[in-house]
């Protein structure tokens, strides 16, 4: 049985891996390590939790060591947007985090997970079908501690045997928590103004194309990669994955279909078009699929049913709508 440690499980992905992780593998298996606000609701009601600053080696090994861990899912960074306004912090946490889960990982015979991003190409990669091995040039300081993390995990495995695995994920669209500030938010603000009938103004330009996911397959990702047979992985940190691809111009069309009347504008923000310029269009991720067998439920059409479905659920409900 897995004993589990997921450090940021507050974010956007954490707060839903962490529900995830305790209906797979028992409640008290899993530990949530928190950092700073907001929570998501019924935080520490729904299990075990432990603060824990990741950039302080002795927090991470101290909860390892109490909690008797052996898993350990790193969710602690800086988005892209955001750490672009403030490289340094971007560097030290994404960074200075996963050095320490790395170290304490080896000292207690832990396995890491650290998402990787579509942040860790730049714009010498090929664009389309972006390969699996192929050149990882970013330009912005999130895309670096990304290949930095890549190749640093990678030679804490062959070097000592730590079990380190990854996926690049792509823009996750997700109705729990809202992103920490990442170029691909718009993917998800766009659905809570249309479910809202309020007119939503897009800061990238039509014609931007970039990967996406629907949360459930990056659960899933995160889970599989984790349960994969160790002998069949060729790749470790990390793996291409994807499961659609679109410009605001085809999200907006389809959320139309939903709700006809939707009114969407377009005021470039500079830094994020800078950025999604620089990412893949799509990538290939046959590697996942043949080494660990990737297969995404959603494509656009099933995701932005779901979405709207549930926020709409939401709403009704009188939940809080945060855009
Ligand atoms: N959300 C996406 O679209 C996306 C896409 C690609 C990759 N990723 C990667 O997935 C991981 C999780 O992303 P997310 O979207 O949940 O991010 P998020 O910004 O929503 O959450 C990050 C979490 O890290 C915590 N944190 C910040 N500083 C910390 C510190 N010093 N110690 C401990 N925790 C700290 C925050 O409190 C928060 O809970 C990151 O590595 C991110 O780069 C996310």
């Amino acid at each position: 049985m897995k004993r589990i440690l997921i450090i940021g499980s507050t974010g956007q992905i954490g707060s839903e891996l962490s529900w995830k992780l305790r209906s797979i593998y028992g409640e008290s298996n899993v530990i949530c390590g928190y950092f700073a606000p907001p929570f998501p609701e019924g935080f520490f009601e729904a299990g075990q939790t432990v603060k824990i600053d990741a950039t302080d080696i002795n927090q991470v090994a101290d909860a390892v060591k109490k909690y008797q861990i052996d898993t350990i899912y790193n969710l602690a960074a800086i988005l892209s947007a955001t750490a672009e306004k403030n490289p340094q912090l971007g560097w030290d946490v994404g960074i200075g985090s996963l050095m320490n889960c790395l170290d304490v990982a080896r000292e207690y015979h832990c396995a890491v997970f650290t998402p990787s991003s579509i942040g860790a190409f730049g714009s010498n990669t090929p664009h389309k079908n972006t390969p699996q091995d192929t050149i990882q040039r970013p330009n912005t300081v999130y895309g670096i501690t990304k290949v930095a993390g890549e190749l640093i995990s990678d030679y804490y495995y062959e070097r000592w045997g730590v079990d380190t695995r990854s996926v690049r994920y792509p823009g996750l669209i997700s109705n729990l928590t809202l992103p920490g500030g990442g170029t691909t938010d718009y993917a998800v603000e766009i659905f809570y103004k249309a479910v809202k009938n309020e007119k939503f103004v897009c800061p990238l330009r039509a014609g931007t194309f970039m990967d996406m996911m629907y949360m459930p397959d990056a659960l899933d990702a995160a889970i599989q990669i984790m349960e994969a047979d160790p002998a069949k992985l060729k790749h470790r940190n990390s793996f291409n994955i994807t499961a659609m691809s679109f410009d605001p111009e085809r999200l907006y069309a389809e959320i139309k279909r939903h709700i006809p009347g939707f009114v969407m504008e377009y005021d470039i923000d500079p830094l994020k078009q800078a950025i999604a310029d620089s990412w893949p269009d799509n990538m290939d991720d046959s590697c996942a699929r043949i080494e660990w067998g990737w297969n995404p439920k959603y494509n656009l059409e099933a995701m932005t049913k779901d979405m709207i479905a549930i926020l709409k659920k939401k709403m009704a409900v009188g939940n809080e709508c945060y855009f």
